[in-house]
């Protein structure tokens, strides 16, 4: 492809770049969480290997950070480990404490915009034993902690996330019983989203109030989303009347119902055979202050089927087998950006310890961004999944979505630069997608 000024794609001032984590993924110890308790589990996770140190960023996050700012990223997607820092019921930890303020603080000293999640699908053990994400009283003390961490680090953070993902949260531990706690019953994760979509708007005005009565005056005024994994459901089968319903109830119950939730504040949630949720909940009544979106793949829908879900046949795939396709990408944010509000990639990534896929894969999503924000999408920024390599959840270090690489077998966990850190890195710097940044990622 012939490349030159013609090639180069501007992103407006002040576009966000950088990328996410969450802490469980990255930190490594947390020792007080489900997930830890869940990963000693024989035969839960792939290779049998349980969370461990991680990427040890708990120790190494500064110079971690210090290759994000090296790259020319301007923001930085992190979460708050809720079990580290409120380890018992209303006891906060004082040393955990004082690490996310180091944390925020060299983040702040580098230049990157923190972007700060309160919950990715980790629980402290003492909410996961009182019930978990099911009990109405988890929504009662995430808001506790949220007004923590609110007055803790108010002063050092303008964005929040609040929940990450609440339908993959809830679908995968209460339906596919393939993360904590391994309950399979659609009835029960219907009522696990709608507690978290009220924790969504709980959250939201907590931050909010809190920010209002904050003494420090840094003037900038909270900004607070969510994620939400925008998948793009399609029929297997198009001409199947069972695969086009049941694709249809699934954009249905995973997409539309989350939006339609903080657009109105109702939350209406029903699959066959499931208990229906129907709850009004005036706090998420325009309770978004921009859109959080993560976007992967694509999922054909097969009925009738023990595997519902699959890749399109003949498509491009990354490690885990999940199709590779930029116009779904455009798509979601589009679909994003029909809620008014503006859109903030929280996520994009591809598994690919080859690092074959990747550099090209960013160029075209980039492109795809762009075309989005041409048919008038407000996008804030691009946060890349991942900075390095993590524990990929139930696929343990099997899905390797770095920028940097880490060798998990060396106790001191190296970081090796992979040739995608260095596309991210020229679209960064230029603000634009540069014939230099597809040079980088055709290699040469
Ligand atoms: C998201 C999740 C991340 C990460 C990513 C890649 O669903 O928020 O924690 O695991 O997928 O699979």
């Amino acid at each position: 492809m012939p490349s030159g000024p013609a090639d180069r794609l501007a992103f407006p001032a002040g576009f966000l770049w950088g990328a996410a984590t969450s802490a469980h993924q990255v930190e490594g110890g947390n020792t007080g969480n489900d997930w830890w308790r869940f990963e000693h589990r024989p035969g839960v996770i792939r290779g049998d290997r349980c969370s461990g140190d991680a990427c040890r960023h708990l120790q190494l996050f500064d110079a971690d950070f210090a290759l994000a700012q090296a790259d020319g990223h301007n923001a930085h997607r992190l979460s708050l480990e809720w079990s580290r820092l409120e380890p018992e019921p209303g006891r906060f930890d004082p040393g955990a404490v004082a690490h996310y303020h180091e944390v925020l603080g060299s983040l702040r000293r580098r230049g990157l915009e923190p972007i700060v999640t309160l919950h990715h699908f980790t629980n402290p053990l003492w909410i996961a034993d009182a019930g978990g994400w099911e009990a109405r009283a988890t929504v009662d003390h995430f808001a506790s902690f949220v007004r923590f961490c609110a007055r803790e680090y108010g002063g050092e953070v303008d964005w929040w996330c609040t929940v990450n993902e609440p339908e993959v949260f809830a679908f995968r531990g209460w339906s596919e019983g393939l993360w904590p706690p391994a309950v399979r019953d659609n009835s029960r994760a219907l009522a696990v989203i709608a507690n978290q979509l009220e924790a969504h708007g709980r959250a939201y005005r907590v931050l909010h109030a809190e920010d209002r009565a904050d003494a420090d005056g840094d003037g900038a005024p909270a900004r607070v989303g969510f994620a939400k994994h925008r998948v793009q459901l399609e029929p297997l089968r198009p001409w199947h009347p069972l695969d086009q319903l049941q694709a249809w109830f699934e954009r249905r119950v995973f997409n539309e119902a989350v939006e339609q939730a903080t657009a109105e504040g109702l939350i209406q949630l029903s699959l066959p055979g499931a208990r229906p949720v129907r709850r009004v909940v005036q706090e998420l009544v325009g309770a978004l202050d921009w859109y959080g979106l993560n976007y992967y793949t694509r999922w054909m829908v097969r009925s009738l089927s023990p595997d519902p879900h699959v890749t399109r046949p003949g498509s491009e795939r990354n490690d885990l087998g999940w199709e590779v396709w930029p116009e779904g990408f455009e798509r979601a944010i589009l679909a994003a950006a029909r809620l008014g509000k503006p859109v903030l990639v929280t996520e994009n990534g591809f598994a690919d310890a080859r690092d074959e896929l990747r550099p090209g894969a960013i160029v075209r999503f980039v492109e795809a961004m762009h075309r989005a924000i041409a048919s008038g999408a407000r996008v804030l920024g691009y946060l890349h999944w991942s900075l390095l390599d993590n524990f990929e959840w139930a696929d343990g270090y099997h899905g390797r979505f770095g920028l940097y690489a880490v060798d998990f077998d060396r106790p001191e966990r190296p970081r090796t630069r992979r040739r995608s850190a260095e596309v991210l890195a020229r679209i960064a710097r230029a603000n634009a997608l540069t014939s230099e940044a597809r040079a980088a990622a055709a290699g040469s």
